[in-house]
This record gives structure tokens, sequence and C-alpha cells, in this order.
């Protein structure tokens, strides 16, 4: 370790690992760090350019215009800055999912992402998520979840968490992109997504969020020897 205490959680997209992260690292005062915003930032730019999702060539050729900026607020959240703007809202639209798991399968785009994570954590007490944080980003990390659900428990959380956005979508829409990212994440040759052979298990299809967020605290206090800050 180098100071800095650091929590890697991976897994599925809708699993509740990012609404968990922040919840654990309230408790315990660390620092949140979504690295799934990061490659949804790199899927805006492409997306806005018009340039087609599948084009290689195109997605790295972009790369090199893109100053991507990670700050936090004075509450605390996570804003994702594209070339000095904003982006933090622009990118959860389920479009953007689907252009983030398109570029993120690229090996250039996960490289050029890579140093910024490892930076948040040379800097800081971080509990990170992401799909690779365990095996690639921080194979150091002093704990390793990884953390899932079925897709039908997923898509159903995803529901509702776009309805109290304001975005309208449907049942059936939102599981067919979920299996479409289970597929892409999981199947890529660059960092897929899959559980470090040290990782915990945490499968929260029966679990609602407060069992759930209990669980990664007692994994937090029980492997990392930390208290919750009062
Ligand atoms: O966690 P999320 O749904 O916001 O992530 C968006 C996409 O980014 C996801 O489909 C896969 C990709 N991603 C990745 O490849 N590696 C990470 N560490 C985080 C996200």
């Amino acid at each position: 370790m180098n100071g800095h205490y650091a929590i890697a959680i991976d897994g599925p997209s809708g699993a509740g690992k990012s609404s968990l992260a922040r919840r654990v690292a309230a408790r315990f005062g660390f620092l949140y760090v979504d690295t799934g915003a990061i490659y949804r930032t790199v899927g805006l730019a492409a997306y806005r350019r018009g340039i087609d999702r599948r084009d290689a060539a195109a997605i790295e050729a972009l790369l090199p215009e893109l100053d991507i900026q990670m700050a936090y607020n004075a509450q605390g959240e996570q804003r994702m800055l594209l070339n000095g703007e904003d982006v933090s809202e622009a990118i959860r639209l389920p479009e953007i999912s689907i252009c983030a798991s398109d570029v993120s399968a690229l090996p250039e785009v996960r490289a050029f992402l890579l140093e910024m994570q490892r930076k948040m954590a040379r800097e800081h007490d971080v509990i990170m998520d992401g799909r690779d944080i365990g095996t690639v980003v921080l194979p150091q990390a002093e704990l390793k979840i990884f953390l899932t659900a079925s897709a039908e428990a997923r898509a159903e959380r995803r529901m509702k968490e776009l309805a109290a956005k304001g975005v309208k979508t449907d049942f059936e829409a939102v599981l067919r992109d979920i299996r479409y990212r289970d597929e892409q994440d999981s199947a890529r040759a660059a960092a897929p997504l899959r559980q470090a052979e040290d990782a915990v298990l945490v499968d929260t299809t029966a679990l609602d969020f407060a069992q759930s967020e209990e669980r990664l605290c007692a994994l937090v206090r029980e492997k990392l020897g930390v208290e919750e800050k009062a």
C-alpha cells in the first residue's frame, strides 16, 4: 500500500455499485471514485461528434482532443468535465451507456484512462467502482468486492433510478441494454469484467439496499480494520 487504503468494487451494470460505494465512502470517510463516469465521458464525446460507436480508428483519433477532468464539488459529489464543460448529467442518458460500453472495449481508451484512476488512489483513501478495478487498475487493493445481482433485479432497479430522474423507458428496453452491456463488458478482450481471485462475492438479488450496505460495511471493518467516522 502507498499510505492510502483502496477498496475495489467491480460488477455488472445496475448491481448497485455506485449507490452502495457512495454510502460506504461517506460512512468511513473515503473518497468515492466512479470510473464508469470516465468511460461515459469518452462515450459522450464520440456520440456528440457523430462517430460510429464501432469505428475504433476514429475514436482513437479523438482521444488527444479530450481533456477529461474529475472534480469534486462542495457536497463531495464527483463531477465530470469534458474540455471544461460539466457533463455529469449528460453522461447518464441510456444511449450514452451503450456508447460507454462500446468505447470501453478499446484498449487505447482503457490505456488513456488508466493513469487518471491510479492517481486518485495514490492521493486518497478510495472506494473505486468499475469493471476491472480489482483485476487491472488497483490489483493491490486491500479489499476487493465483486457485486452482482440477477439481470432482472438490476433492470428493475435501473428503471426506478431513471424514473426518479424523469426518464421514461420500458422494462424490456432496460433489460435488453443490461444484457447487451453484460455480454460486451464480459466478452471483450481488453480488461473484461471478471471477479478477481481474491475478491469477495456479494450477490444482492435477495438483499435490499440497507442489507447490502451493512454487508459491505462489515467487510470494510473486517478487512481494513478501520472504524466508521463519527
Ligand atoms: O458503471 P457504468 O455503467 O457507469 O459504466 C459504463 C460503461 O463503462 C460500462 O458498460 C463498462 C465501462 N466501464 C469499464 O469498462 N471499466 C470500468 N472500470 C468502468 C466502466
